[in-house]
Order: C-alpha cells, then structure tokens, then sequence
C-alpha cells in the first residue's frame, strides 16, 4: 500500500512506521513525505531513508484550498493510497478530505475525547490525571475529533513531564504500527 506520511516536527513517528515497513512487519511503501516546515527534523529523517519530501510552505499559496491542491496532485503522481498524519499541525480541510475519503488517520497524545489541540501530555499532566494515552483516530475536519480506530493507556508520571513524554511516544509507536498493519491490507 502506498502512503505519505504529514508531519511538521521531529518526525519520531514517520521513522518508526519506516522501521516497521523495513522489517517487514507493515506492508506499504512511504512514497513521500509532506511538511509545512522545511525546516522540521522530519526532512533529514526522511532524506535518511531516501524517502522523497514534499516542503510546501502554506504561507505561499493564496488559499489553504489552494496549498491542499498542489499536495493531491503530488499525492496522485506517486499513487498515494493513504495519509498518515503524524506530528502534522494543521487542520485538513474539505479539499483534501474529499479527495482521501476515510483515508486519512492521525495519532494523538491523549485519550481522546480527552485533551484534544495543542500540547495534550502538558494539558493532561496541568489537569492532573494519573492514565493518560495515545489514540488513533481518522480524521475529519474537526481538532483531533474523527472516529477512533485505536487507543492504549499510558501512566503519568507524575512531575516529571519529560519521562511521562518518553512513555507516550514509545507507546505511540507501537501503536501506530499496529493499526496501520489493520488499515492497509
Ligand atoms: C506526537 O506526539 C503525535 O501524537 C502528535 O505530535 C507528535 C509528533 O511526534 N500529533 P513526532 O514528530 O512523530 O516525533
């Protein structure tokens, strides 16, 4: 199965679905990567893996349905079956919804319905919950508010952002994996 993997950061995620392909473990090819920061960790990683990147600053295109719109058309050159957000800080609109239907999932850091936006693992630990986690979910075009497909507890720990952080990033790729494994057949 062809994806493309949309992230706007470090790209941790992108890497470990890489590594799940490489040991053949998930059956798909990550035929681009698509960032709206080209200057995000991700590229190098990418570049690593001799995987194509696609670095569309938004800001450059008139619209946003306008910025959508180039990325489809890279996305149908290479085939691209499936979109894989991960770390990708922005919200998908109609345009590309329409074009990927119920072919777009994302990971959150949370348990969702359950600090959703921005910064979950700082809103989870300021509200002082002892179980938190990771879900994946399809997307629409609400914030992190699409049918949940996937979702794994993860412990707190408590005062200790860093290591609670730790926790939910080796738990996400774990589970990011094993949905997709489900997803792409
Ligand atoms: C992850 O925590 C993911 O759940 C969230 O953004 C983070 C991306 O991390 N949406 P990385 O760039 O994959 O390392």
């Amino acid at each position: 199965t062809k994806i493309a993997v949309f992230a706007s950061g470090s790209g941790s995620n992108f890497q470990a679905i890489q590594e799940a392909i490489e040991r053949g473990e998930l059956h798909a090819k990550i035929e681009l990567v698509v960032t709206d920061k080209p200057s995000a960790f991700v590229v190098t990683r990418a570049e690593n893996y001799n995987i194509p990147v696609l670095a569309l600053s938004p800001k450059e295109f008139s619209s946003k349905a306008d910025y959508e719109t180039a990325i489809i058309e890279a996305l149908h050159k290479c085939h691209v079956e499936w979109i894989v957000l991960a770390g990708y800080m922005r919200l998908i609109s109609e345009v590309l919804l329409t074009a990927y239907p119920q072919h777009i999932v994302n990971i959150h850091p949370s348990l969702l319905p359950a600090f959703p936006g921005k910064d979950a693992i700082g809103q989870a630990m300021e509200h002082g919950v002892k179980i938190t986690g990771v879900t994946v979910h399809f997307v629409d075009e609400g914030m992190d508010t699409g049918p949940i497909i996937a979702q794994s507890a993860v412990q707190v720990v408590e005062g200790d952002r860093e290591a609670t952080e730790m926790a939910i990033h080796k738990e996400e790729h774990g589970l990011y994996t094993k949905a997709l494994k489900q997803l792409l057949k």
